[in-house]
């Protein structure tokens, strides 16, 4: 399998974790990036500087494949602004493969010097998007990349209360009318289904009714059966 994201980070599946504070620590992250895909370590479990790269530290010990470190920069009295400087820096200087932000923009809350910092160490970027406004905003900002996440999810501010399936394909805008116009799917979602990966069947139409057909009398035929065998199984003898 080969789209942007497995030639971005040189890995077999474009799958990656999301952040989860308490459960994604080193064994959870190395376990899922040995899998193929792209494990998580959250930063906000780890308050002090030694304890962030420490975790970093025995991932690697544990993959030598590539993983995202999740930030949250939403205010909290535990995470305070330091935290977030801290967890970006290091990240810089341990040059690991990507971040991913949930909350606040790198740009506004901590400043754009820490997205120029990370790009000069080659740590690819990403922000957690609710909205497209949003997703400008770090296409904009610098970000190499965006993770969109509608309303069912709970890790970044909500903005345009939409699932993540009507999310993806607002995002992907003019490219996706693009594809709709020169039929290329690989330049974007071109429709719900494809945006989560899910229609990998594509029957020519004549397959397609004649399927639907098939599957139809399977339905009715078991349906007339189920009903036959209760109507014996209770004595019922009805006249057809
Ligand atoms: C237990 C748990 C903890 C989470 N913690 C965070 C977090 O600390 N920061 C964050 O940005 N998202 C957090 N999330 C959200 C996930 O990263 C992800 O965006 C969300 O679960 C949607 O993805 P899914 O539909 O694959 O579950 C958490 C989710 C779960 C289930």
């Amino acid at each position: 399998m080969k789209t942007a994201i497995t030639e971005m980070f040189g890995i077999k599946y474009p799958i990656i974790c999301g952040a989860m504070m308490w459960l994604c620590k080193p064994t959870l992250c190395a376990a899922i990036s040995n899998a193929g895909g792209m494990g998580n370590l959250t930063a906000a479990n780890y308050e002090t500087e030694e304890g962030f790269r420490n975790a970093i530290r025995e991932t690697r010990k544990l993959t030598d494949r590539p993983f995202m470190v999740g930030i949250t920069i939403l205010p909290s009295v535990r995470i305070t602004a330091g935290h977030h400087q801290m967890y970006l820096r290091i990240c810089a200087e341990e040059k690991v493969s990507g971040i991913e932000v949930s909350g606040d923009p790198v740009n506004k809350a901590v400043g754009p010097e820490y997205i120029d910092m990370l790009k000069k160490t080659g740590v690819k970027l990403f922000h957690k998007v609710g909205s497209v406004r949003h997703a400008l905003h770090a296409q904009k900002a610098g970000y190499d990349g965006i993770y969109a996440a509608g309303i069912e999810e709970g890790g970044h501010p909500l903005d345009d209360d939409v699932t993540t399936m009507v999310l993806t394909p607002r995002i992907a805008g003019e490219r996706m009318k693009q594809a709709w116009d020169d039929g290329d799917v690989d330049v974007a979602p071109m429709m719900v289904g494809q945006s989560i990966g899910l229609i990998q069947d594509v029957p020519t139409c004549k397959e397609l009714l004649e399927r639907m057909v098939k599957e139809a009398e399977e339905t009715l035929r078991e349906g007339k059966q189920a009903v036959l065998t209760s109507w014996l199984r209770w004595g019922i003898c009805p006249q057809i």
